[in-house]
């Protein structure tokens, strides 16, 4: 067996070319490193392209990048949907597909074959913990989650956690890589739902639901007391019709599939704004009601 190890990382596989994977691959670059960004949707690739160009450019306008460290960076990139010709040579792979764990288990089975033996295999998945992919590879010791923050290209923290297989040397190679790319690293030493960052979300969420739903008061000053006693940059109400009513609803019900506990359920005043499509800032309404150009409107 080859162990990873970060002075062999100099190409980076980053699988899907969506909102997450797209960015991911530019922080790469930028930081210098090799990249494919693979996805099986032309389109997407096409669009990612396009965005990160035009991302790129708003940089240099901006004075954050010069002109030839943005084109290094983009020339530094290639977009394809060939996954074989991709992996040949990747030392490290992020996987950032579509959320669903057929589809990674597929991806994982192959990438695990189509790979050199030192590569880590990483999942940027927010829910599926690598443990229930590691097994579809013969290299579940070079297999864990690296978790990005939308808009990865902004956020600073990745989660890198461990499953029980997941060797000492994959966390320190992936650990490294997170900081060469200009990013904080938290290692979970073990697996749990929602990891750290958006446990405390979540937990933070529905003790503020509760709050509210019990009249102890209005949602508008739950948000207030978050941002002026605790210093949030919003509230939990606020963040929740920016991220989606509809995300809240189905990432607590996949909670309450997997405990069978019914406090894990979504809360009424949830269910209430999903079955009514008041799905947030997306729909012009959700716990508040914002005009055509995004502002809120006075209640
Ligand atoms: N969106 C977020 O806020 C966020 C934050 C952190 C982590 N994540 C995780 O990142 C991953 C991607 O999320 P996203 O929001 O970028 O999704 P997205 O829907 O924007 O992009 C998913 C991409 O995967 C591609 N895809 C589907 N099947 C594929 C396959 N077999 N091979 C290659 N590409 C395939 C799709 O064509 C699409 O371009 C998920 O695992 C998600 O849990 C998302």
């Amino acid at each position: 067996m080859v162990e990873p190890k970060i002075e062999n990382v100099r190409k980076v596989l980053v699988v899907g070319a969506g909102a997450m994977g797209s960015q991911i691959g530019l922080v790469c670059a930028l930081a210098g490193y090799d990249v494919a960004v693979q996805d099986i949707s032309p389109e997407m690739l096409d669009k990612a392209k396009e965005q990160l160009s035009a991302r790129l450019n708003r940089n240099v306008e901006r004075d954050r990048n010069s002109r030839e460290e943005a084109d290094a960076a983009f020339g530094r990139m290639e977009f394809t949907t060939d996954l074989e010709e991709a992996a040949r040579d990747a030392d490290f792979v992020i996987e950032a597909a579509v959320e669903k764990l057929d589809v990674k288990r597929d991806l994982f089975a192959r990438l695990d074959r189509l790979t050199p033996e030192h590569a880590v295999l990483a999942t940027n998945s927010s829910t599926i913990e690598s443990s229930r992919i590691a097994d579809a590879t013969g290299r579940p010791d070079r297999v864990c989650n690296m978790h990005f923050f939308n808009p990865a290209l902004v956020m600073k923290c990745v989660e890198v956690v461990k499953n029980p297989e997941t060797s000492e040397a994959t966390v320190a190679t992936t650990v490294a890589l997170t900081e060469r790319i200009g990013k904080e690293p938290v290692v979970l030493n073990k697996e749990v739902p929602g990891f750290v960052a958006n446990r405390i979300l979540h937990a933070l969420a529905n003790e503020a639901i509760s709050l509210y739903e019990n009249g102890v008061a209005s949602f508008e000053d739950i948000d207030t007391a978050c941002r002026s006693a605790l210093g949030h940059p919003m509230g939990p109400f606020e963040l929740m019709d920016l991220t989606g009513i509809d995300v809240a609803y189905y990432v607590r019900n996949v909670k309450y599939e997997r405990s069978g506990d019914e406090r894990d359920k979504p809360a009424r005043s949830i269910v209430e704004r999903y079955e009514r499509g008041d799905l947030g800032r997306k729909t012009g309404k959700g716990w508040y009601t914002y005009d055509s150009s995004g502002r809120k409107v006075p209640s």
